[in-house]
């Protein structure tokens, strides 16, 4: 029996499952039965808006990149350059199936970690830093690591997140105990209050997921890195510009990877 065009095209989609994009390949779904639904298609459409809609010129990198769907959108609006790394090999392969079998040729995958960002030597106009953080040993230092070597502009950051949506009031500076008293201040007890929960074992039955920030801790962790907040479609999803770090003026704040011998 002849093998047509899209039996083989099928044959290699079912070769790297599972999927997690589910990706329209021309009328073959990567992940039709997804457990999110049309994931992440319907994810995206509640927050595309905030995006630029033409990225004509301009550079994309796109973190933890998966099969390729953020990338595949950002070379949909215009972008010249893009750029997806991830750390995983079968999804890197599905990346790369899923924009030839597309036609769009120009994204460029390659297998990069987080941490390894300063290896790309370039500035991008946007960076796509999504549902990767939770997934991280050392968060803030990720995105350190991106604002200092790639982050160009304006990044679009997403994480999953538990407890509280509601943002509490910070104090620039907090006493070390309650006024006149040597007890513990409260305002740690607010859920409003900058929170990362850590997971010591696993999280939906995958080990990889470490962190779970509250929509306080993210906020206050991309301000941190030295990123603006320009807009927070969704709790979980912000838009964000470059700005000054704070307390740059002091040195670098976090834990650096060694960069060569010791003097
Ligand atoms: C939950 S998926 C998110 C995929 C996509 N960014 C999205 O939002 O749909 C997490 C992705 O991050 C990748 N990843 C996890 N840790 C990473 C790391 N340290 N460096 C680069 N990629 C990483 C995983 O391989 C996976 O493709």
């Amino acid at each position: 029996m002849p093998v047509t065009e899209d039996d083989a095209l099928r044959a290699e989609v079912a070769a790297l499952a599972p999927w997690f994009h589910n990706i329209d390949l021309n009328g073959i779904p990567t992940a039709p039965d997804h457990f999110l639904g049309d994931y992440p298609r319907d994810k995206f459409a509640g927050f595309a808006q905030v995006l630029p809609a033409d990225l004509t010129g301009k550079s994309v990198l796109d973190i933890g990149c998966n099969a390729g769907f953020y990338s595949v959108e950002m070379k949909r609006r215009g972008a010249e350059r893009v750029v997806g790394i991830d750390s995983d090999d079968r999804y890197l392969a599905q990346a790369r199936l899923a924009t030839r079998a597309l036609g769009f040729d120009g994204i460029e995958f390659r297998k990069l970690d987080v941490y390894q960002v300063a290896e790309l030597g370039e500035r991008f106009d946007l960076v796509i830093f999504m549902g990767v953080l939770y997934h991280l040993r050392h968060p803030l230092l990720a995105l350190d690591l991106i604002r200092e070597h790639v982050a160009g502009d304006l990044m679009l950051f997403q994480t999953m997140q538990q407890g509280s949506d509601t943002i509490a009031e910070v104090a620039e500076n907090h006493p070390f105990f309650m006024p006149g008293t040597y007890d513990k201040p409260r305002y740690f007890d607010d859920p409003g209050y900058p929170k990362m929960h850590f997971i010591e074992h696993r999280y939906a039955d995958d080990w990889t997921n470490w962190w779970a920030p509250n929509r306080a801790c993210s906020a206050a962790m991309l301000r941190a890195a030295g990123f603006a907040i320009l807009d927070n479609p969704e709790p979980e999803v912000f838009l964000c510009r470059t700005a000054p770090v704070p307390y740059a003026q002091f040195g670098p704040a976090a834990v650096y990877p060694a960069k060569g011998a010791a003097a």
